[in-house]
């Protein structure tokens, strides 16, 4: 039997296929090229705006094509946060999928798979096609460990840790409570043994994955906050860099800008998400910062902690988003000079507070106008950033080989920067000196020395 994954989405969901994965091949698969030699198609849907759940129902039209012209059926099973938002629905309006399984579930896919073949020999309706219980946000949740050693790291170089699961924030925009659950913390002893294992099958780099990072505090060990768990990871033998996604700005204490300054595994490079630069956005978004207490933050990190590179993610044309508001965002991207931003048009998501209560009112040529704006103010930014790092010498870690030359690599910088040089496929997991001789907006050129 083979299996295909295909991931929409964040780390978090990079990270679960890589667990469904592991106990897919644990119970007998092995991993096919594509749709056309699986016998079972896993899509690891995101729906954290709109254009990302759109993309499953394209994915289900190409199956269904698929099908129709080669006779080749493999069992389709949905997982993620379209799975736990919209259960049997989907079984209901597609009848490709076989299985839907919700983002705390993922442990019963391979006894769900097999239940669908079984299915697939007799009559498939909608009544008998499995659905994993999706479960409902007033019932408690899954506890969030999973077997050690089991999830099969996709990357040869880092490894994803998840420490939290779910999210209990609530921002006025973001489905991600209602899709992943209220959150839950992992215990120390079991993100130390992940980071061991992954350190023994020669990862060099660990991520730590959470909806708000710092908020972690251990459920085994009362005096283990987030700045704890940094040093405890830092100091497992072989762990060479540690990155973490995402912190939120109001937990950001001065322990843990201590933690990344200090701690030699840290990579310099915080990911700190701002949303809008206007208190009065902010204060709509639920999200409990203001421009001012962001701004502070950002002062203090750059003070305590030389070359750190600050990135963030900016929501465009959140509901009531006035002409000046959106300037105040504007001008904050301008003042913090991020080395990379990701940023969103606003789109409503159910459940959410801001869907039942806050008509999405900023028009759409508005919301293309200003986006594209702050996107030039962006790339005209790391332009000067990058000019500027041009005959400087810095230290990478080569995480691929490029795409399209085979004779090029590629790594980050601890500060995240995309860096090419020419090199060896084998150098990927290696860390090189890179002298800088050219820049571009999303990417360094340079020699190794
Ligand atoms: N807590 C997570 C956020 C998860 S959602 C983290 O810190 O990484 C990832 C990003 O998607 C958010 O930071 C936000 O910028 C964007 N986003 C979430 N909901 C959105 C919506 N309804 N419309 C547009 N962008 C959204
Ligand atoms: Fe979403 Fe806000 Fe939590 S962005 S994941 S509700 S911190």
């Amino acid at each position: 039997m083979k299996y295909f994954i295909e991931t929409y989405g964040c780390q978090m969901n990079v990270h679960d296929s890589e667990r469904m994965a592991g106990l897919l091949e644990s119970s007998g698969y092995e991993p096919a090229a594509g749709d056309a030699d699986a016998d079972l198609v896993v899509i690891n849907t995101c729906s954290v705006r709109e254009k990302a759940e759109e993309k499953l129902h394209s994915r289900l039209g190409h199956i269904k094509g698929m099908g129709r012209a080669t006779g080749h059926f493999p069992v389709v099973a949905v997982a993620g946060c379209v799975a736990q938002q919209e259960g049997s629905r989907l079984l209901e309006r597609s009848n490709v999928i076989d299985l839907v399984v919700g983002t705390q579930r993922l442990k019963m896919l391979p006894m769900l798979a097999a239940q669908a073949r079984v299915q697939r020999q007799q009559d498939v309706s909608t009544a008998t096609r499995a659905l994993a219980a999706i479960v409902d946000v007033s019932t408690p949740y899954d506890e969030p460990s999973f077997p050690l050693g089991l999830a099969r790291h996709a990357d040869a170089v880092k490894a994803y840790v998840t420490i939290i699961e779910g999210c209990n924030d609530y921002c006025a925009f973001c489905v991600v409570p209602y899709t992943r659950g209220h959150e839950r913390m992992r215990a120390k002893a079991e993100i130390l043994a992940d980071v061991r294992a992954a350190v023994e099958s020669g990862r060099r780099e660990v991520q730590l994955l959470g909806q708000i990072v710092n908020h972690y505090q251990a459920p085994d060990d009362p005096h283990c906050d987030f700045a704890g768990l940094l040093e405890a990871v830092n100091n497992v033998a072989g762990v060479q860099r540690i990155r973490f996604a995402s912190p939120h700005p109001r937990h950001a204490s001065a322990r843990l800008i201590a933690a990344v300054r200090d701690l030699p595994a840290v990579c310099k490079h915080i990911h700190l998400p701002v949303q809008s630069g206007s208190t009065p956005v902010l204060q709509r978004m639920r999200r409990r910062h203001t421009r001012e207490h962001y701004l502070d933050l950002v002062a203090k990190i750059r003070a305590d902690i030389p070359n750190i590179q600050l990135s963030t993610d900016i929501i465009i044309g959140f509901p009531g988003e006035s002409e000046a508001e959106y300037q105040e965002t504007l001008s904050l991207v301008d003042a913090v000079r991020f080395s990379c931003i990701f940023s969103f048009k606003y789109s409503v998501r159910p459940n959410t507070l801001a869907s039942k209560k806050m008509p999405d009112d900023v028009v759409a040529d508005d919301k293309t106008r200003r986006i594209r704006e702050i996107q030039l103010l962006q790339r005209r930014i790391q332009l000067e950033l990058h000019e500027a790092m041009v005959g400087h010498r810095v230290e990478v870690l080569v995480d691929a080989r490029s795409q399209r030359r085979d004779w090029e690599v590629s790594g980050r910088t601890t500060g995240n920067t995309v860096v090419n040089f020419p090199g060896h496929a084998d150098w990927v997991g290696r860390f090189v000196e890179v002298a800088i001789r050219r820049a571009g907006p999303y990417s360094l050129w340079g020699e190794v020395v």
